[in-house]
């Protein structure tokens, strides 16, 4: 975990120092910062304040954490106040799903937001992890009838960064910003071939200290296998549809390799070989009903995710559902909300695709709404028009937000360590 609690100092006893914050109070040793004061506004992790920061950055920080307002209990539907307090005991089953994901009234809504919230307050604090991603390369192999690096697509500017661009941008990225955890995505690009990505993997994992997803799609498990060997730790790789009808119908091209059983036992093969798996699905995919979305939340907690990864369909333009509906921002975040219900210590992001259909305040929602992490693009600015995977790419990286996250601190790099091995 990466981002820390801001807390203003309220009295200071010798290194030790209390803060007042979202948490209350809390009494946090001030050693590895040198002289601070009373009204300092600092960051902290259990037990340690590790940064000082500005009061603008604080109240920036504290208004992308604060929670919903309160919610009056007697005006919410009293199915759903059972599916929320049954949420706290166990897991919820396809129908209760269901029935949140068609929740319509804004206080019901509203209501699955904030325990959401709590949720992940309770499970995870306000702690924030931001991933950096970059993408190296726009080839695909593959033709998805709603990506628009499909092969088929002849209208896009392909780009294929070179090893040595990507090490620049990563020891950029690690080294003077301290990103920690790092996802390398490409489409299905055998230009890239198994060597040249092993290669890659081994260089980075000797030369920085960071955490490596890979997200380039159906690969041999043999190149996965040396890829974790060089030292990868995660992959990213969404399952897209838990509906094999639907996902037969979308990947229907002859040109696919693989298809739906084969996605799903590669996802499971890699858990079987030790990565941590990033998984989910597209929301709001043309043909898509609401009873697939309660299945694709159900196979994410099979998959026991460590990362959630999903976003909402964004029609691209040049592909067969280039003319569809864009998906509705609030079926996302509900879908956040329900999978922070079902997985409490899961990562959480929000995805590059919410915030296309949603700009700054979606990100906002979503970290009020169960997310806990975001995704923030280092493509070199000269590549990014062309990762046209849809229309429109956010690209707000916010640099306030990163400079409070990336701090360089032996405690959070431990966290993360612990999340890894939890959860392989
Ligand atoms: N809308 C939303 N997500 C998309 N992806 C591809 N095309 C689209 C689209 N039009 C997602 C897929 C893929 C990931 C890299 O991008 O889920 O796995």
């Amino acid at each position: 975990m990466c981002l820390t609690i801001p807390g203003r100092i309220k009295k200071i006893d010798g290194n030790f120092a209390i803060l007042e914050g979202s948490f209350g109070l809390r009494k946090v040793n001030t050693m590895a910062l040198g002289k601070v004061k009373i009204g300092d506004w600092l960051l902290a992790t259990t037990g340690l304040a590790v940064k000082k920061i500005n009061k603008d950055e604080a109240q920036e920080l504290i208004k992308l954490l604060k929670g919903h307002n309160y919610v009056n209990n007697d005006k919410i539907d009293k199915k759903l106040l059972s599916i929320l307090e049954n949420a706290r005991k166990r897991s919820l089953n396809r129908d209760e799903i269901i029935f949140l994901l068609n929740l319509r009234r804004r206080e019901d809504v509203e209501a699955l937001f904030l325990e959401a919230d709590v949720i992940r307050k309770s499970y995870l604090k306000d702690f924030i992890c931001i991933h950096g991603i970059i993408e190296f390369s726009n080839y695909c192999e593959n033709n998805c009838s709603y990506c628009g690096l499909r092969f088929e697509n002849k209208k896009l500017k392909r780009y294929r960064m070179s090893l040595k661009e990507i090490i620049g941008v990563i020891d950029n990225a690690v080294n003077k910003i301290g990103y920690k955890m790092l996802v390398l995505q490409s489409g299905v690009d055998k230009g890239w071939n198994d060597t040249k990505l092993i290669e890659l993997i081994k260089l980075i994992k000797q030369k920085y200290r960071v955490f490596i997803f890979v997200s380039i799609g159906e690969r041999s498990l043999k190149c996965y296998k040396e890829m974790k060997k060089a030292g990868a730790d995660g992959i990213l790789l969404r399952f897209e549809t838990s509906n094999k009808e639907l996902y037969q119908r979308l990947h229907f091209s002859k040109t696919l390799k693989g298809n739906f059983d084969k996605r799903l036992k590669l996802i499971s093969d890699l858990k079987k070989n030790g990565y941590y798996i990033s998984s989910g699905s597209i929301i709001g995919l043309p043909g898509q009903t609401i009873k697939d979305l309660a299945n694709d939340v159900l196979m994410m907690k099979k998959m026991n995710v460590g990362m959630v990864s999903m976003g909402p369909f964004v029609p691209s333009e040049n592909t067969l559902l280039g003319k569809e509906k864009e998906a509705e921002a609030i079926l996302s975040l509900k879908m956040i909300a329900i999978c922070r219900l079902l997985m409490k210590e899961a990562r959480i992001p929000v995805t590059s695709a919410l915030e296309t259909i949603g700009g700054e305040e979606i990100r906002k929602k979503g970290l009020s709404c169960g997310a806990n992490s975001l995704m923030f693009n280092l493509t070199p600015r000269k590549y990014r028009k062309d990762y046209k995977i849809y229309n429109n790419k956010f690209y707000g990286r916010n640099k306030k937000l990163e400079r409070a996250a990336l701090f360089q601190n032996e405690d959070s790099w431990r966290m993360i360590e612990q999340e890894f091995r939890k959860k392989i």
